[in-house]
């Protein structure tokens, strides 16, 4: 996710007199101050960076470009008031200089920072037909938007401008503004964090509070809608152009803490995360009316009529991702599709290499064994596509298409929103191509497209389940192993469940369909092996809980993943999962992430570090 700093401080003549006043010492310039909150947020993940300043001589003065936040020039401009400040994680357009915030109206008089997406930008962008854009950016339509309100309305000001303008952007956005001879920084918020900070005749906003903690505690958090207008010691606060009082509180996280957003760890944040990357993931992409989906690729003509197969290698999480993809392929877009762990990956005779497909399944984008995978599959010819959480990485240069799955940096070794969102977007990907081939019809990717607008909300239901899944984890941490079982969509989350189980916690645990639980693996089957199974009804619920009870029967407690509307009363654990149709056992993997984050710190594991693993495995 993007990183926003924004800092007020006494106008001109204040900010003179409160240095003279001091004892001999300058008070920090604005642009120190800028830097210092970006230096905060780089834990966030970045590829660019800038700033914008304000002063009431100097005017407006912008420093940005790709890379990192000490590299970056800031203006030593001594009059500085005000100033906001950005670190961009690419979704739109790759990291370069001009893609790098703030962005600027023509006149270089309007200086705007993003974080979000504004699902509208290329309608808006052709309105806007007059201006002169520099970069690739969705957000670069603010500031010109601003600029058009401006001309329009000469009696208006910055507030009233980014208000207008607020109402014309869909999507979901935190907006700082500045404008030449304007004292004040106005911002906005719907859908993407913005806190408030409130020093002693200073103001502060950002993304979240480690950017400024060590300045003030005193912070206030905007609500989707609101406006607020930021000047040197006093903070105006707007919803539906009424005044409205937010109240404040005190922050007692230490800056370890707050960069986790208060979670002990990264993973746990992150797996708290997944509503918001997954609105992320799909904004901008879906049009359920008319079943279709925009994910901005694009195949040469007839490519995906004549396709023969779907190839799909990954490694680790990435690789069970591509296993529910896989059935998804074949089920939505009616082609055969198969998943390699890419370190085995061959192309292999009796296929068509203009006739098959293969995509690289990476949040990374930088892993070795999937790297290698792709380039075989190159060399024989083979069109190739990645699905990756990194703009500007290795594999998106390798491949002849790219779709981003825009989950935001994940710190922890261990994926957790990553692997939600690469389901979704390979989902959307199956529909869109079902479509192209006439395999789909509209009625039924509706229906799929539904179940995937669905899936943040039922997300957010199971994390409210915490609480439930944290107790389960207690009574069962000490068991000798664990089993994860599941027939179809759950045979890819049983894998995943075995496997963020046992790379935090370091215990023994397996997945498996759960029909080969008879075929070997119920010799380990004992009271202190605790089954956890994926029993949603559409991924054949019934018949795994038969498997299940063949377990009970040999004293393995059980627990289950159960869609809401259904009950096996002989679960010693029942999870209920809220009806997303083809996404319920992606749904039931988060109660799986959390079972697996418990039971890891119950035991006091190193979670967002797991020994032995790296978060990019950049070696064969
Ligand atoms: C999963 O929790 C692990 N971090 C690991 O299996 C990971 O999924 C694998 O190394 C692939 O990484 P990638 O998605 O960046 O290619």
């Amino acid at each position: 996710m993007c990183g926003i700093i924004g800092y007020v401080q006494a106008t001109g003549e204040q900010a003179s007199a409160t240095a003279a006043a001091s004892d001999g010492g300058l008070t920090q310039a604005t642009g120190e101050i800028i830097h210092e909150g970006l230096r905060n947020l780089e834990y966030r993940g970045y590829d660019s960076v800038g700033v914008a300043l304000v002063g009431d001589v100097s005017g407006l003065t912008v420093s940005k470009q790709s890379g990192e936040v000490d590299g970056l020039d800031i203006p030593a401009i001594g009059d500085a008031t005000h100033g906001i400040g950005h670190t961009r994680w690419s979704t739109h357009g790759p990291p370069t200089d001009s893609n790098a915030h703030p962005h600027t109206d023509c006149g270089g008089d309007v200086a705007v920072v993003h974080n979000g997406i504004i699902e509208n930008y290329e309608e808006l962008k052709q309105e806007l037909s007059a201006h002169e854009f520099t970069s690739d950016t969705d957000t670069e339509v603010i500031p010109h938007l601003i600029e058009e309100e401006l001309a329009a309305d000469p009696d208006a000001d910055l507030l009233a401008a980014v208000r207008r303008v607020e109402t014309r952007l869909e999507g979901s956005y935190a907006i700082c503004a500045v404008r030449e001879d304007d004292d004040r920084i106005i911002v906005a918020r719907r859908g993407s964090p913005l806190v408030l900070g409130h020093g002693d005749h200073t103001a502060f906003v950002a993304s979240d509070v480690t950017a400024f903690l060590e300045h003030t505690r005193e912070v206030t958090y905007l609500e989707d809608g609101d406006v607020a207008a930021l000047e040197a010691g006093d903070v105006s606060v707007y919803h539906d152009g009424d005044v409205v009082d937010r109240g404040s509180e005190t922050v007692t996280w230490e800056a370890d803490a707050a960069e986790k957003g208060g979670y002990e760890h990264y993973m746990r944040k992150e797996i708290h995360e997944q509503p918001e990357a997954l609105r992320q993931t799909l904004a901008g992409r879906l049009d359920v009316d008319a079943g279709n989906v925009d994910l901005d690729v694009s195949f040469p003509p007839g490519f995906l009529a004549d396709l023969e197969e779907i190839r799909i290698v990954a490694c680790g999480t990435s690789y069970y991702a591509g296993r529910y993809a896989a059935q998804l392929f074949e089920e939505l877009a009616g082609v055969r599709a198969s998943v390699e762990i890419a370190s085995e990956y061959e192309f292999g005779a009796g296929r068509t290499p203009d006739r098959t497909l293969v995509v690289a399944v990476t949040q990374s984008g930088e892993t070795a064994d999937t790297l290698g995978a792709i380039r075989r599959a190159k060399d024989a010819g083979a069109r190739t596509f990645a699905v990756t959480n990194t703009l500007g990485s290795t594999v998106t240069r390798e491949v002849d298409g790219t779709a981003f799955i825009r989950a935001g940096p994940e710190i922890g070794v261990a994926a957790t929103k990553t692997f939600a969102s690469q389901v979704a977007t390979l989902a959307m990907l199956a529909v869109a191509v079902g479509r192209d081939r006439g395999a789909l019809a509209a009625s039924d990717a509706r229906s799929v497209l539904e179940d995937l607008q669905g899936l943040p909300g039922a997300v957010q239901q199971v994390l409210d389940e915490e609480p439930q899944v944290r107790e389960a984890a207690q009574a069962y941490q000490d068991s000798e192993a664990f089993f994860f079982v599941g027939r179809a969509l759950g045979v890819p989350v049983a894998l995943e469940g075995a496997l963020k189980l046992k790379e935090i916690s370091y215990d023994h645990a397996e997945g498996f369909a759960a029909g080969e639980l008879k075929h070997g693996p119920l010799a380990l089957v004992t009271p202190d092996t605790p089954v956890l199974a994926v029993l949603t009804d559409r991924s054949r619920g019934r018949e795994t809980m038969n498997n299940v009870t063949e377990a009970q029967t040999r004293g393995a407690p059980a627990l289950g993943c159960v869609s809401e509307d259904t009950e096996y009363d002989t679960l010693d654990v029942s999870f209920d999962v809220p009806d997303v149709g083809t996404v319920e056992p992606l749904v039931a993997n988060v109660y799986l992430q959390l079972f697996a984050y418990h039971v890891a710190n119950e035991k006091g594991r190193s979670i967002d570090k797991p020994r032995n693993l790296a978060k990019s495995v950049t070696v064969e």
